[in-house]
């Protein structure tokens, strides 16, 4: 089949303001966007811009615009999208080329979060052990590969780029509930101020953009049920 595959450009050197650029792709249904991409970028125009590694929805680095709803660019298939395909840059963050992002400040609310186990308590002759019970209850979490599909869908982020976003409450909330750690309090103040979950008012377009499927607007209704009651369990 042939696809038009519509793709928003922009070179700062030389584009006062972005484009729209079409280009005719010959695709199977099974093919993937990424998979056209690499079509345009291989054969038809070079200086197009992307990123793009693991091709297998693993590292999170492809999520773009695709027909107006955010996705990995290498998970989503032609069959899905029929034969008028429209890629645009994520919102709310800076564009630095064509389809590529300035990630920095979704990573600066990542690292505000405390994104790693602490415990400073002497380390056990073995392991530090968990029952299954209690590795389950942050195991939905776990699973999320920093896309930016959910923070870049959110109007609350698009309003505020101040907000923390909920990609870093997912990351915070996988440790929080996590019975080994010992620095919930310092995350949940870091996520109780101004630009915290409060700036969460239940869209749920996170939740449907998330790649990985994880419940991301329980999870963070989760924090803050932690933040009101004060326990975490
Ligand atoms: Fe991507 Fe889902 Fe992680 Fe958000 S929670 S960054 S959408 S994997
Ligand atoms: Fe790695 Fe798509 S290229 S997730």
């Amino acid at each position: 089949m042939q696809v038009t595959l519509r793709i928003r450009r922009y070179n700062p050197e030389t584009d006062s303001r972005p484009h729209d650029e079409t280009y005719l792709v010959e695709a199977e249904p099974t093919d993937r966007v990424l998979d056209l991409l690499n079509v345009v970028k291989g054969y038809q125009d070079g200086t197009l811009a992307y990123r793009r590694s693991c091709g297998h929805g693993v590292c999170g680095s492809d999520a773009m615009r695709v027909n107006g709803v955010n996705r990995l660019a290498c998970k989503v298939l032609v069959k899905e999208l029929g034969d008028r395909i429209t890629v645009e840059p994520l919102l709310g963050l800076k564009v630095i080329k064509d389809l590529i992002v300035d990630m920095g400040p979704f990573f600066e609310h990542y690292r505000a979060v405390m994104p790693y186990l602490v415990n400073d308590e002497p380390e056990p002759p073995r392991e530090r052990l968990q029952t299954p019970e209690q590795r389950a209850r942050f195991d939905d979490t776990t699973k999320c590969i920093l896309c930016a599909a959910c923070t870049t869908s959110c109007p609350s982020f698009w309003a505020s780029g101040e907000y923390v976003g909920p990609a870093a409450i997912v990351q915070a909330h996988r440790f929080i509930f996590d019975s080994r750690d010992r620095a919930a309090t310092e995350r949940l103040d870091v996520l109780n101020a101004r630009m915290g979950v409060w700036r969460c008012h239940d869209i749920f377009n996170c939740t449907s953009a998330c790649p990985r499927d994880i419940q991301i607007t329980k999870a963070i209704a989760e924090v803050k049920m932690a933040i009101t009651t004060g326990k975490i369990d």
